[in-house]
């Protein structure tokens, strides 16, 4: 999604703003920009395409002495809503060269700012509903109103979701900047000054972070910052101190970072387990915090990859606390008019800790009286920050698009706090509880040995590779997965993949069953595989290519199956219960090696964002 940075106060800045936004870039992004002031003129730089397009334009540039560095410049990395991907929609937008602005989020109300501003007789040069904002600030400005005044008269206009940062050369040593919804973090420097979509992508700047509030505005100068709320008193936000990361993460030897993010798995997974049981069996989840004192319905909201997670925390729950659990998608839960009978707390499951939909799904449960809580895996974001109670899943940055180890994570917390509940619900004895604390702790090597698999997924990605459309089928704690098998596969190689739940293939979706299509099946023996089996027939019966990824009492059932990927050896008890974070290993691994096959771009598919912020 797109990200912002701005600097002031260096004499590079400029070259600061690209290192800035080079930190961005893993959250998907179509096209870049950059504006500065150079002897007192607005200089814009735009591309379509990735950021080093950006840059050789700039070297270009400043080589033909047609570009200046200079003391105060703001970066964007684009995504695509309103208008198509060129270098016309690309940010920096401008009004009459004087004003600069750059935008993450929607302006709702941008049409009806558009039509006033074209007939006050403001010329629009792109189709983003961003444009209004430099027109607006140029209005206002014009109007005798200070950098300030012009920013508040802006923002009562305009209504949506929005991060901005504007520059003017008529206050050359100002920025101004206000966020609604969108993040924005504003580094503190010596003598300068920063503002970044996140506090990665300014920590090579400064260590010192203040996290602005919705409805906040702020006015950035060379020697100091000045930050009011949405009834414009002037306001002091908590500085908080960040670790830098040590230079750009990088693939480690890997081809791409999805790659080294699946094969990193065993190794940062433990850094998950270690927070959450201690001793062998002593589990650290303050429920009380967690706000589930008495048995009551718990809510999880989430989207994407973390809502399927949702989906198998749910079946753990229910099935060894005996505590219902209602899933919602974030992007549906605040449009309605959720119940919240019997409910006293909800959970939001979220990588980045940003995604717009699922904040908005927090915030809601918050307003309908729900103590609101939150798996994530950046601290410090939004969503960390809201939520009165966080649980980390603490496996490191995730850059490629298509989550992997924080999917894992996730299911393991969700587990640990299914264990948690089912203690304190007299559901679990303690030697039930010992045994799945120690299922836990097996994870990582499990996980380890599902990974030597690999060479077999690869022959079926070479298999697949070309089909149109491919089906995944699971049944109870494998539908999730087959969904994120799905979804993963779809996301970066591009092939129209859907997943089913088995027993639901009958009322429907066995009519898309001809000669051919792949079907896959993640599968463990845990008393009921012959249902599941019986499903894999009946599209093997209809011509599918069917394709059954399991232990082996079930290859040995299924002996029909046209491609069989028998999973290593374990213990019935375990593989059963722990399935899902088994299977997601084949699932991201064959989603891997499908896109490599085509050669798609793993690790940021076109069209799609890292930190989904908009709604
Ligand atoms: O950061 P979040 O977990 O809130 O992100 C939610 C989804 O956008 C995310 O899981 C998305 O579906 C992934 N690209 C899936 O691989």
């Amino acid at each position: 999604m797109c990200g912002v940075v701005a600097v002031i106060g260096k004499e590079n800045a400029s070259q600061l703003v690209i290192e800035g936004l080079k930190k961005l870039e893993y959250r998907g992004y179509d096209s870049a920009g950059i504006a500065s002031e150079a002897n007192g003129l607005l200089q814009i730089v735009k591309s379509e395409g990735k950021l080093f397009k950006l840059v050789d334009k700039i070297s270009r540039l400043s080589n033909e002495k047609k570009y200046f560095d200079s003391s105060i410049a703001l970066g964007h990395t684009r995504w695509a809503t309103h208008g198509n991907v060129n270098v016309d929609n690309a940010h920096p937008l401008t009004s009459e060269n004087r004003i600069a602005v750059v935008h993450n989020g929607i302006i709702e109300n941008y049409e009806i700012l558009k039509e006033d501003l074209i007939s006050e007789g403001f010329v629009f040069k792109s189709q983003t509903d961003t444009e209004v904002l430099p027109h607006l600030f140029m209005k206002y400005i014009k109007l005798g109103n200070d950098f300030l005044k012009a920013g508040r008269l802006v923002l009562q206009d305009i209504k949506g979701a929005f991060a901005f940062v504007a520059m003017s050369l008529d206050f050359p040593n100002q920025l101004f900047v206000s966020r609604n919804s969108s993040p924005l973090a504003i580094g503190l420097g010596e003598k300068s000054n920063f503002v970044g979509s996140d506090a990665k992508s300014i920590d090579h700047l400064t260590q010192r972070i203040i996290y602005l509030e919705d409805g906040d505005h702020a006015l950035v100068n060379l020697d100091g910052i000045e930050i009011f709320d949405k009834n414009k008193n002037k306001i002091n936000r908590k500085i908080i101190n960040i670790k830098a990361e040590i230079g750009l993460i990088t693939k480690g030897g890997y081809r791409h970072f999805m790659e080294k993010e699946i094969f990193e798995q065993p190794s940062v997974i433990p850094q998950t387990i270690s927070n959450l049981i201690k001793n062998n069996s002593e589990i650290n989840i303050n429920l009380r915090r967690l706000g589930i004192e008495t048995k009551s319905a718990l809510l999880i909201t989430a989207a994407g990859t973390s809502y399927y997670a949702a989906m198998v925390g749910k079946y753990w729950i229910e099935h060894i606390a005996d505590l219902p659990v209602i899933v919602d998608l974030a992007s549906e839960y605040r449009y309605r008019k959720p119940s919240i009978f019997g409910q006293t707390s909800m959970i939001v499951i979220s990588q980045s800790g940003e995604s717009l939909d699922t904040l908005m799904a927090l915030r809601y449960a918050k307003k309908l009286g729900l103590s609101t809580n939150s798996i994530v895996n950046v601290e410090g974001s939004t969503i960390d920050r809201e939520a009165e109670y966080s649980l980390y899943t603490r496996v490191g940055a995730e850059i490629g698009v298509a989550s992997t180890k924080s999917f894992t994570s996730q299911l393991i917390i969700l587990f640990v706090i299914s264990i948690a509940l089912g203690e304190k619900f007299n559901k679990l004895q303690s030697k039930k509880i010992h045994r799945f604390c120690n299922y836990v702790n097996k994870l990582p090597n499990a996980i380890a040995q599902m990974l030597k698999i690999e060479d077999k997924i690869k022959l079926v990605a070479q298999n697949i590779k070309n089909s149109k459309s491919i089906i995944f089928l699971g049944r109870g704690l494998l539908y999730p997965i087959a969904l994120e098998g799905a979804l993963k596969l779809k996301e970066i190689s591009y092939i129209h993949a859907e997943g089913f739940a088995a027993g639901e293939m009958k009322h429907g979706p066995i009519a898309l069953i001809e000669d051919n299509v792949p079907v896959i099946m993640f599968l463990v023996s845990d008393g009921n595989e012959d249902k599941a089996i019986s499903n894999l027939q009946e599209a093997y019966s209809r011509g599918a290519k069917v394709i059954l990824i399991g232990d082996r009492k079930c290859i040995e059932k299924a002996s029909f199956a046209h491609l069989k990927i028998e999973i290593p050896n374990f213990e019935t008890d375990f593989k059963s219960l722990l399935s899902p974070l088994l299977m997601a290993i084949p699932a991201q691994l064959l989603a891997y090696h499908v896109a490599n096959e085509r050669g798609t771009d793993v690790d940021q598919p076109r069209n799609l964002a890292k930190s989904v912020t908009v709604e």
